[in-house]
């Protein structure tokens, strides 16, 4: 049975053709009420939330480094950096129990949604998330959130 994310089901949405997904790089889509980015990073494709969890951010246009052992993207406006394939929120702190140990990296757990990717003979289709419960990127895709982004965007302009 098919799954409700924003009032779309967990089904599989066509995004682009492959080449031009992949000339571009990185996409932004809306998909049903959902702003989402498509990435092509070293042959692979990944979807998250465009709007960064942490206050908004958008993601489009985040350096892709690898942290941890894992690629994530550094979200342009604060610098957090989540991870592309699962949408974990990681930091790197010195604990201060333990001073003189060099700094390692956290987790804050999952704070992205992220989206699967799929082709089928060149055509490229996203299956939004329908992992149950609240991931904080959801905020941002809602009519609260949107307003608050609104607010956010206009304030910088006016500056
Ligand atoms: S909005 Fe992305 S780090 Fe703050």
């Amino acid at each position: 049975m098919a799954t409700e994310v924003n009032g779309e089901s967990a089904r599989p949405f066509f995004v682009g053709k492959k080449t031009d997904l992949v000339e571009a790089k990185r996409s932004k889509i809306t998909v049903g009420e959902r702003d989402i980015i498509i990435i092509h990073h070293q042959g692979t494709f990944y979807s998250m939330d465009q709007h960064c969890y942490h206050a908004g951010g958008s993601l489009i246009n985040g350096d892709i480094e690898e942290l941890n052992n894992m690629l994530c993207i550094v979200c342009p406006k604060h610098k957090y950096k989540i991870s592309l394939e699962e949408g974990e929120g990681i930091y790197k702190a010195s604990n201060p129990k333990e001073p003189t140990q060099p700094p390692r990296w956290y987790s804050k757990g999952i704070k992205q949604r992220v989206h699967k990717v799929t082709e089928v003979d060149g055509d490229i289709f996203v299956t939004l998330s329908d992992c149950p419960g609240w991931i904080e990127s959801d905020y941002y895709q809602n009519e609260k959130g949107r307003e608050e982004l609104k607010k956010a965007q206009d304030d910088e302009s006016n500056c």
